[in-house]
């Protein structure tokens, strides 16, 4: 966004620039004083313009400390995005919404709901926060008066939607604990906030917890179908003279299933912990390994790895990348290694928009809440294939805020 150049004249003079200067002084040592104001006034407005909340045209000080306390009060009540739409969930709104078959009036949903009488008059105010937050749409109707459609976004969350177990995964207290810890965190030795608030390791608990690793997996599920819906259309070039693929780390075989329909020329193997994909069974062109891709990896012409490197320390993630190395062809024959992964934009010349942007920094901050692992920029990629023995890379950015990047030996 660009900042108006609209310095209103006597910002130096205004009586409340010294609320700023006091808590600027640290940044701005060694500024001269007559700088300062107009410094302090350009920093504030970018960063609550970055953050879709100063009008680049505030023009006093008044102004500016209004929007920043709006910055502030809105940052806090983030939380309850997530909350009211859990609670949505929940009830099961956007389903009841969906099979009326058409917009629904709020007693109706009221009495589809099964709402407690005393709490009817409740669901108005959920409906109202959630009309705003764009899950909802609300119109007046001649014939029934005010009625609730759904939107794409809420199609997404329909009790079989492909991102409502993600929804139910990351809100379940398992997961919000260890942000009550990040803090502490900070200050010891531990090795992830989730360690701390559980005493093992994610899929350790994956492993042990049936309830939650089953959500786990249907989350990974989910996720699987709606990205190979746009690998199978739209990276076709990819697989292209692939004979064989293993998919590391592949989960319950959703992207290979359907990597294996699309190609039935491609012989695909999953291979995952024997936990996760014991009782599963294979195709003609699919079948599934027990193991650990730190240990050994079936050879194959290539090796497809989507949301294992993100999990994983740069130390780890070089170990599997060469354990996958070890596992291919040379190029000339073939071989390459497939990463479906976000490739982090902050500080990019090709910055996406701010909501992508900043999606991709709250995955980052889940993999160091919940993993030993991170999110990276394309030099921290390139860091990894190096260290691993790869000599080159092709990004292709076709998957919303994740890319398809194919390594070569
Ligand atoms: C974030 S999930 C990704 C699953 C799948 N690739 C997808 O995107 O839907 C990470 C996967 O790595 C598997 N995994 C974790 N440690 C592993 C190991 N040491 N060897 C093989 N698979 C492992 C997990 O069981 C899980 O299925």
């Amino acid at each position: 966004m660009q900042l108006s150049a609209q310095v209103v004249p006597n910002w130096a003079v205004d009586p409340k620039i010294h609320i700023y200067q006091s808590m600027f002084s640290q940044v701005y040592k060694g500024i001269k004083d007559s700088d300062k104001p107009s410094l302090i006034k350009q920093a504030l407005m970018s960063s609550l313009a970055n953050n879709g909340v100063a009008s680049a045209t505030a023009s006093s000080t008044d102004e500016l400390i209004v929007q920043s306390q709006l910055h502030v009060r809105n940052h806090i009540l983030q939380l309850m995005n997530s909350m009211v739409l859990n609670c949505a969930i929940q009830l099961g709104i956007p389903d009841i919404i969906h099979n009326h078959a058409q917009p629904i009036t709020l007693s109706d949903l009221t009495s589809a709901l099964n709402v407690h009488p005393s709490k009817s008059r409740f669901l108005y105010r959920l409906m109202c926060i959630l009309v705003q937050q764009g899950f909802f749409t609300k119109h007046n109707d001649v014939h029934h008066g005010i009625v609730y459609s759904l939107t794409p976004s809420s199609k997404l969350l329909l009790k079989d939607g492909l991102m409502t177990t993600f929804l139910l995964l990351l809100l379940d207290p398992l997961l919000t604990s260890p942000w009550h810890l990040l803090g502490t965190w900070f200050q010891n030795c531990a090795s992830t906030p989730f360690e701390m608030a559980h005493g093992m390791s994610f899929f350790d608990l994956v492993a042990h917890e049936p309830v939650f690793g089953n959500m786990f997996n249907e989350a990974m599920v989910a996720d699987s179908k709606l990205v190979s819906r746009a690998v199978v259309k739209e990276c076709q070039g990819v697989f292209e003279g692939l004979k064989s693929l293993v998919d590391v780390g592949g989960g319950k075989g959703t992207m290979a299933s359907a990597i294996a329909d699309a190609f039935p020329q491609i012989k695909c193997t999953v291979l995952d912990l024997p936990h996760v994909i014991e009782n599963l069974k294979g195709s003609n062109n699919l079948d599934f390994i027990g193991g650990n891709m730190f240990e050994q990896i079936p050879p194959a012409n290539a090796i497809l790895l989507k949301w294992i490197l993100h999990d994983w320390n740069d130390e780890e993630s070089v170990e599997i990348l060469k354990r996958c190395r070890d596992a291919i062809p040379s190029k000339s024959d073939g071989g390459k290694v497939i990463i479906i992964e976000m490739v982090v934009t902050v500080d990019d010349d090709k910055k996406m928009n701010n909501k992508s942007t900043e999606t991709q920094l709250f995955w980052d901050m889940l993999m160091m809440v919940c993993l030993t692992g991170r999110e990276r920029t394309e030099k921290d990629w390139e860091k990894l294939f190096l260290a691993a023995g790869f000599s080159h890379y092709k990004i292709t950015h076709t998957l919303g805020i994740r890319s398809f990047i194919e390594v070569y030996p």
